[in-house]
């Protein structure tokens, strides 16, 4: 049956929607939390879906833009969607799903994104897995370099106050280099990255930052767990975050974390493939890198988001587009030049939408979605020819679960 779905007008019925998702963290959001939630979010962008007047389920989405090969576009980052364990499997979320990704068109984002609790839930909407993460733990006899660091920054200690200064050019940078890398508001430095946890106060998270010929170069976030065990260390170093603008400046606060004396573990988790840590290493095999899926992403409007990036290599390609779930995608499109258009011309490949989001930040090329049967390559070497144009520099990455 048909469920009500609109956006929250008031806190009571914020906190109600909230709570669907919430309802798999233990108890209903303390009011301090649904006062960064509604900062974050605003009330308008969290859906709630009615039965009557009882709230059954929540969705809500995220307002930033999101960095593509060659720019950023806007994207609603989709988040804390739940369903009410007594409404489960009749419809709630296929629901919020249809006013959620209506409402993002209508605000002309032609992108949606998230991160999936599961991998089973999301595709049918149309998303794919664009990213992928990974986590590492590094002993500390495994943490050497292959070639010798000369180590010419220095790293210091700063406050909350001085790194909302410091890291967002940072990652900013960050966000040029790299597809996948979402905007930061201040809000969300204060209330997400910076912000210390009432459950961190007795030990918590330091901020550092590498200063390297007169300026902030790379950045880190962590927290130390102490331990000892039959008298030697088991004391671990938890790294939220590390970005560095450069090479050398990556390898210098990396330096650093690994160096931090009395750690016998050093870990990070949502780490891309390429990511330069593991040529840094003399022994990556050591670090047992766990890849699992990161971002995944939805083209809302297809026309605008494929011609929203740039591309590598030149060429065109005619795609044949199926999209169940958003139909005004449908169809076929030519993509030349930067540009996609409507086309007549005879498909080379067809596919579902959530593979084209799979492939547009660069992550997942269309030659392993034609092996993993997703993509049907009508025309042979259509594959390869849209890989010179979709590929980019360095794989997409997302540093934070949003
Ligand atoms: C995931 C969740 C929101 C699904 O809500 P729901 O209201 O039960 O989903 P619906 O009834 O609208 O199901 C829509 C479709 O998705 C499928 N589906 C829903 N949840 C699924 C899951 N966890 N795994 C696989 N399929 C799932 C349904 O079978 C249905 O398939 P159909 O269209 O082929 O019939 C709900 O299970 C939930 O609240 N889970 C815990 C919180 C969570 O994981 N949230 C997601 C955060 S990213």
């Amino acid at each position: 049956m048909p469920f009500d779905v609109r956006p929250c007008r008031d806190r009571e019925e914020f906190t109600r929607a909230l709570y669907a998702i919430g309802q798999n963290f233990g108890g209903p959001p303390p009011e301090e939390m649904l006062d960064r939630w509604i900062l974050l979010h605003g009330l308008e962008r969290m859906h709630a879906a009615f039965e009557g007047d009882e709230i059954v389920g929540g969705a809500g989405a995220l307002t930033f833009d999101l960095s593509v090969p060659g720019g950023s576009l806007p994207c609603a980052g989709v988040t804390i969607v739940g369903t009410y364990p007594t409404h489960r499997r009749r419809g709630v979320l296929r629901a919020m799903m249809r006013a959620q990704l209506d409402d993002v068109r209508a605000r002309g984002e032609p992108l949606a994104a998230l991160w999936a609790s599961e991998e089973t839930i999301y595709g049918r909407f149309g998303y794919g897995v664009a990213s992928w993460a990974g986590d590492v733990s590094i002993p500390r006899e495994s943490s050497a370099f292959a070639v010798p660091l000369e180590r010419r920054g220095q790293v210091r200690f700063v406050s909350a106050e001085e790194a909302m200064e410091l890291f967002a050019p940072v990652w900013a940078a960050l966000s040029v280099q790299r597809p996948g890398v979402f905007s930061r508001s201040d809000t969300w430095w204060r209330t997400r990255r910076l912000r210390i946890p009432d459950e961190e106060k007795a030990n918590p998270r330091r901020f550092v930052a590498l200063e390297l010929d007169g300026a902030t170069q790379a950045y880190a976030i962590y927290r130390t767990k102490p331990g000892f065990e039959d008298g030697m260390s088991t004391a671990k170093l938890e790294v939220l975050e590390a970005i560095g603008t450069t090479p050398q400046a990556t390898a210098e606060i990396w330096r650093f974390l690994l160096d931090v004396d009395w750690i016998a573990t050093v870990s990070v988790g949502l780490l891309p493939p390429d990511h330069p840590l593991f040529l840094l290493l003399a022994t990556p095999r050591r670090v047992r890198y766990r890849m699992s899926d990161g971002l995944w992403v939805r083209l809302v409007d297809v026309g605008a988001a494929l011609s929203g990036r740039a591309y590598a290599g030149g060429g065109s390609v005619v795609l044949e587009l199926r999209d169940a779930f958003c139909p005004w995608n449908e169809g076929r499109w030519r993509l030349a030049g930067g540009l996609a258009e409507r086309t007549d011309e005879p498909a080379e490949l067809a596919l579902d939408v959530d593979a084209l989001g799979s492939a547009y930040l660069g992550g997942v090329t269309f030659a392993q979605l034609r092996d993993g049967l997703r993509v049907e390559e009508l025309v042979d070497g259509a594959a390869a020819r849209a890989d010179t144009m979709f590929a980019w520099r360095l794989l997409p990455w997302c540093p934070e679960i949003f």
